[in-house]
């Protein structure tokens, strides 16, 4: 994880590297540091976030035009104020920043060591700075240099930045399966993990590849080098984003912005692509593959966290109105676990970031099997985006609270327009049921709208179960996604232990647990599964659980039957988890904010886990 950005120009750098710290500090934040080139090499770290550091460094030296900075998410070494970065060489000549895992570090320390190099810190990252300086001093090659022969001795996965007092006007970065991204803009440069600390100076992107090495010095164009040193040319690309969508805009979280962006956010995922007076569904980005698509008797899907949640939502769709066998895996565990992968598969990686360690290596392997590998993706020109044959971006803009909201509806978006293609080409769905799903896409924004009015409603339910210690939610079909993604938004921002559960799984476990204190979601929006739903209320009901029930408007069967109703605007069932998943999101926001939890960086976790 970990977030890095970093600046060469004539600006002071370090309100960039500070409000870049800012917008990267999803990525990691618990601990944060700085290293600015002026008179001499200042570095400042500290426990804490950006605003700890923010802190620590006032009434300092921060002049300069040059630095790096970092936000860090733990992986070796505990946080704290050694660990943090940017690591400094032995002569204290250089400083590094770096995102990723080092792999072999145990080994390149124990050789350093050996050759009398002494270690602050107990990180992976040190050895880097090490050798870099072991490499500048006994074979007196110049900074470039010493990174490319450091990098290529480590194994595993950076992105990093190093400066150097004794190349004041110069940066090198490299990276390798962690994100890294070079802004040109005039007569200066930018590195950061992702665009977002960057929109404001340019549009001019390099989005660095794996091995590569950007060389970065005042008054000169960029250049590229690999690891196996050879040159490459700069492929610039133009940034598609504005500043609005960085800032909360009148919104006192970034979560809440994200729930309420939904209607939006789902229409640009259906932009260009749904037109349903015309009965078209067209996604551009996968053309070449939908052939093969609509082909296929096996499609895996691969993906974490809430993503993987989407997946499983995907699999309904694809199964139900597609006909087409579906598998969806847990990045981490279809990796390690010798799945069985045709030539004839199609694999469909899903994830908002695009970073994902696990699903990035799970696409490798994949890949090798020669499979067909197509991406769901958020974040654009992303490791994942790029890693895919093809894909379809879902167009969500930046999410920048830690619990995803709107990629999850965007993904569902992309998925359930995945399946009517392939159900539209393949036939297994009459034209006119075709039609009539196309209609109900459609009008989904204005659903998702109604379902937002429900938000006051909402924060007064949040007040009655804020203290509860435990939460279970049950949902059948197309809801138990819907209950799992509840679930796990509960639990990542309130920290209440929240278990989502099949409804009728629920006899088999979980019904131990329930009590006049065990508040139940049931998402019980099925038509077909209607009265198995009412009799698993009616046994939580036997044991004294509080009920609250998400019911489609004007149904009165459940409403009666639960202690409180959240009732949603209609729509066809494949659609419903689009509506039914907004309210859960906001009664997790609102009971998080009353428990007084940090909600846009919630403890212990990151919004990209580039780490396996
Ligand atoms: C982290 C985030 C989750 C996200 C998951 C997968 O755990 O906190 O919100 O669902 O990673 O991320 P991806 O970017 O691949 O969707």
């Amino acid at each position: 994880m970990c977030g890095i950005v970093a600046y060469l120009g004539r600006r002071h750098a370090y309100p960039i590297l500070m409000n870049g710290l800012y917008r990267l500090e999803y990525r990691g934040y618990d601990s944060a540091g700085l290293a600015l080139l002026n008179d001499d090499l200042q570095v400042y770290k500290t426990k804490g976030k950006v605003s700890d550091l923010e802190a620590f460094v006032s009434g300092k030296n921060i002049s300069g035009s040059v630095g790096i900075a970092h936000t860090r998410w733990a992986t070796h070494g505990e946080p704290n104020n050694i660990n943090a970065h940017p690591h400094v060489s032995p002569s204290g000549n250089m400083a590094l920043i770096h995102n990723g895992i080092i792999e072999n570090y145990v080994y390149l320390k124990e050789e350093l060591i050996r050759r009398g190099y002494k270690f602050r810190s107990s990180t992976d990252t040190e050895v880097i700075i090490h050798l870099i300086e072991d490499f500048m001093v006994n074979v007196e090659v110049p900074l470039e240099e010493a990174v490319r022969m450091a990098m290529d001795m480590v194994i595993g996965a950076y992105a990093i930045v190093v400066i150097s007092k004794h190349d004041p006007h110069k940066l090198i970065a490299a990276r390798k399966a962690s994100p890294l991204v070079v802004g040109i803009g005039d007569g200066e440069f930018f590195v950061a993990s992702d665009p977002t600390p960057i929109v404001e100076y340019t549009k001019n992107v390099v989005y660095l590849d794996d091995e590569e090495i950007a060389i970065l010095e005042l008054d000169q164009e960029l250049k590229i080098r690999t690891i196996r040193n050879q040159e490459k040319v700069p492929y610039v690309e133009k940034l598609e984003m504005n500043l609005s969508q960085l800032e909360k805009g009148g919104f006192p979280h970034f979560m809440l912005k994200e729930i309420f962006e939904q209607p939006r956010s789902i229409r640009d995922s259906l932009r260009g692509r749904l037109n349903a007076a015309q009965g078209v569904v067209y996604l551009g980005g996968i053309r070449d593959f939908e052939q093969k698509l609509v082909n296929a008797e096996r499609i895996i899907i691969v993906a974490c966290g809430t993503s993987w949640h989407a997946g499983l939502v995907g699999e309904y769709l694809l199964e139900d109105i597609a006909r087409v066998n579906v598998e969806v895996e847990y990045a981490s565990e279809f990796r390690y676990r010798n799945p069985i992968i045709c030539e004839k598969d199609i694999v469909i990686a899903i994830s908002q970031s695009g970073e994902t360690a696990d699903t990035l290596a799970a696409i490798e392997l994949a890949k090798q099997k020669g499979a067909t590998i197509l991406g769901i993706c958020n974040v654009v020109g992303s490791s994942i985006a790029r890693a895919t044959h093809a894909g379809s971006y879902t167009h969500a803009g930046p999410e920048i609270g830690v619990a995803s909201t709107k990629a999850f509806t965007a993904q569902v978006t992309i998925l359930t327009m995945m399946a009517l293609m392939i159900a539209d080409k393949k036939g297994t769905i009459r034209r006119s049921r075709f039609h009539q799903l196309l209609n109900e896409l459609e009008k989904i924004p204005s659903k998702v709208e109604k379902a937002l009015l429900l938000n006051d409603k909402i924060r007064e339910m949040a007040e009655i179960f804020k203290s509860a210690s435990n939460f279970l939610y049950l949902g059948r079909g197309y809801s138990f996604p819907v209950a799992m993604e509840g679930a796990l938004k509960l639990k990542e921002i309130s920290y209440i232990h929240a278990e989502g559960y099949p409804a009728a799984e629920m006899k088999h476990g979980p019904i131990a647990l329930i009590d006049e204190e065990m508040p139940v979601v049931v998402v019980a929006t099925n038509k077909e599964l209607y009265d198995k739903v009412l009799s698993n209320i009616q046994e939580v009901k036997a044991r004294k659980g509080i009920i609250i029930a998400l019911v489609k408007e004007g149904d009165t069967s459940v409403a009666n039957l639960a202690d409180y109703v959240i009732e949603l605007p209609d729509t066809e069932e494949s659609l419903m988890p689009l509506v039914a998943t907004v309210p859960l999101q906001l009664l997790s926001y609102h009971i998080a904010v009353m428990r007084g939890c940090n909600i846009d960086q919630p403890r212990n976790l990151a919004k990209s886990v580039t780490v396996e």
